[in-house]
């Protein structure tokens, strides 16, 4: 098993779900993925994680991005869980959870760090992008549920440099001014790209107000 690394294309696989087998490249289509670790069903972290990220589907809709939830145990107790999940976090579970008793995905993605447990996975989360290519990872310990507006935050800040050729600074929140990437130096090109103008502090640091707004 390779370590995958940004821009790597993210591995193909076919998995059993609660929601039938999954084909992943097809099943993402034209869509971003969010592929995201769960150290095991019935455990109280996981439950509020993917409560919340049913709730949060009008935006992952928004962005065209697919959510895709792993565990290491088999579709009778996804299906179970699900059911728990449902009733304590007041919410559908609208996105399929991987049933990867096999542990085939886990290993495929490096989800398991033995240091840390043998047998469960880590909070392991892959942001790819519509070619298929990871943009971003994060890796949480099993006691720290993460922040899913801070994954929001991330995708957003990918589809503007995607779209825009705006980089993020620190703290970013939707609608603050951004920095127009280093790359691009032609004084037409910033004119034209940057309709509403740019403050330059210093001729590598240049904001513009967030392009999309
Ligand atoms: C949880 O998901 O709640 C959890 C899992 C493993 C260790 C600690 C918490």
């Amino acid at each position: 098993m390779a370590t995958l690394r940004l821009g790597d294309i993210a591995p193909d696989f076919t998995q059993e779900s609660n929601e039938g087998p999954i084909e992943f490249h097809k099943w993402m289509g034209s869509s971003w993925a969010v592929l995201f670790s769960h150290p095991k069903d019935f455990t109280p972290v996981c439950t509020t994680e993917l409560g919340a990220t049913a709730k949060l589907k009008a935006e992952f809709d928004k962005r065209n991005v697919k959510p895709l939830a792993v565990s290491v145990d088999p579709v009778d107790s996804h299906t179970k869980w699900i059911g728990d999940i449902n009733e304590t976090q007041h919410t559908t579970v609208n996105f399929p959870l991987l049933a990867d008793a096999d542990k085939k995905v886990a290993n495929l993605y490096d989800m398991i760090h033995p240091n840390a447990s043998d047998t469960m996975t880590v909070r392991s989360v892959f942001i790819i992008d519509a070619n298929k290519k990871i943009r971003t990872t994060l890796t949480y310990p099993a006691s720290t549920g993460r922040n899913f507006d801070e994954i929001l935050r991330v995708i957003d800040s990918l589809q503007l440099t995607d779209r825009y050729s705006v980089a993020t600074p620190v703290n970013w929140k939707n609608g603050d001014d951004c920095v127009i990437l280093p790359s691009i130096t032609d004084p037409e090109i910033i004119k034209s790209k940057f309709p509403k103008g740019h403050t330059e502090l210093k001729p590598y640091l240049r904001m513009t107000p967030q392009p999309n707004k």
